[in-house]
């Protein structure tokens, strides 16, 4: 399975491709998880790019191009891949699809997972994730047992630096403005699959599943 998952901030990308990994054995590949790593190891890259999605912008297109090849090119990609968040414009959708085709490794399916407004702020606003294990909760919907704490491995949780109202609203902006095109990109290469993301976390990825098999 070669996959894109498309989707607002807050869709549920993220939740739906971890449960992706577990059932078909294949890496996730975030560009934000990258890029959040690297901000927090204080790399060059990742001290560049922090102020840039602090703002809720994207970061250069050549950044996370080179990132994702670099990535793709690992042994675990061959028997498939699921990107997150990656492609988030034309230009990348378009550098992306010539990579796969130099790679042997087209994409089969993109999937758009699609949220109303309402309830992507209500997921962003809640969201924590442990430091440690990187497991997420929602405070409003998955609340941890103790407040603050990790159920699976008792570490600490925080909230993401850009979960804050102010740049969730940009975030939403720049996803209309930008990502959203791809799904007319998608749609017109005969690949682009779309499911409502409103229910509970299995009732989505039985829907998640059910598209991509094409049942
Ligand atoms: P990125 O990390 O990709 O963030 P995003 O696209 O804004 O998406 P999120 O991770 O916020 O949401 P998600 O859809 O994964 O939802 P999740 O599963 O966590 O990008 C961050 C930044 O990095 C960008 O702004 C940009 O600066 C930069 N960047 C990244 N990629 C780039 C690129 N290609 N080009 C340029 N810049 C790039 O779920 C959210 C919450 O909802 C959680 O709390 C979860 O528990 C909860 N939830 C999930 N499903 C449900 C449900 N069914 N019911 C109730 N709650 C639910
Ligand atoms: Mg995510």
């Amino acid at each position: 399975m070669r996959l894109v998952l498309l989707g607002a901030p807050g869709a549920g990308k993220g939740t739906q491709a971890k449960m992706l990994i577990e059932k078909y054995g294949i890496p996730q590949i975030s560009t934000g998880d990258i890029l959040r790593k690297a901000v927090a190891d204080g790399t060059p890259l990742g001290k560049a790019a922090k102020a840039v999605m602090d703002r809720g912008e994207l970061v250069p297109d050549k950044v996370v191009l080179d990132l994702v090849e670099e990535r793709l090119k690992q042994d675990d990609c061959k028997k498939g891949y699921i990107l997150d968040g990656f492609p988030r414009n034309t230009a990348q959708a378009e550098t992306l699809d010539k990579m796969l085709q130099g790679l042997g490794m087209p994409l089969d399916s993109a999937l758009s997972v699609d949220v109303p407004k309402d309830d992507l702020l209500k997921r962003l606003t809640g969201r924590r994730t442990c430091k440690n294990c990187q497991q997420m909760y929602n405070i409003y919907f998955s609340p941890p047992k103790k407040d603050n704490v990790c159920d699976k491995c008792g570490g600490e949780l925080f909230q993401r630096d850009d979960d804050k109202e102010e740049t969730i609203k940009k975030r939403l902006d720049v996803y209309e403005a930008q990502t959203a095109p791809l799904m007319d990109y998608y749609g017109k290469k005969g690949i682009l699959k779309s499911i409502q993301g409103v229910g509970t976390i299995d009732e989505i990825f039985n829907k998640v599943c059910a598209a991509l098999e094409g049942k």
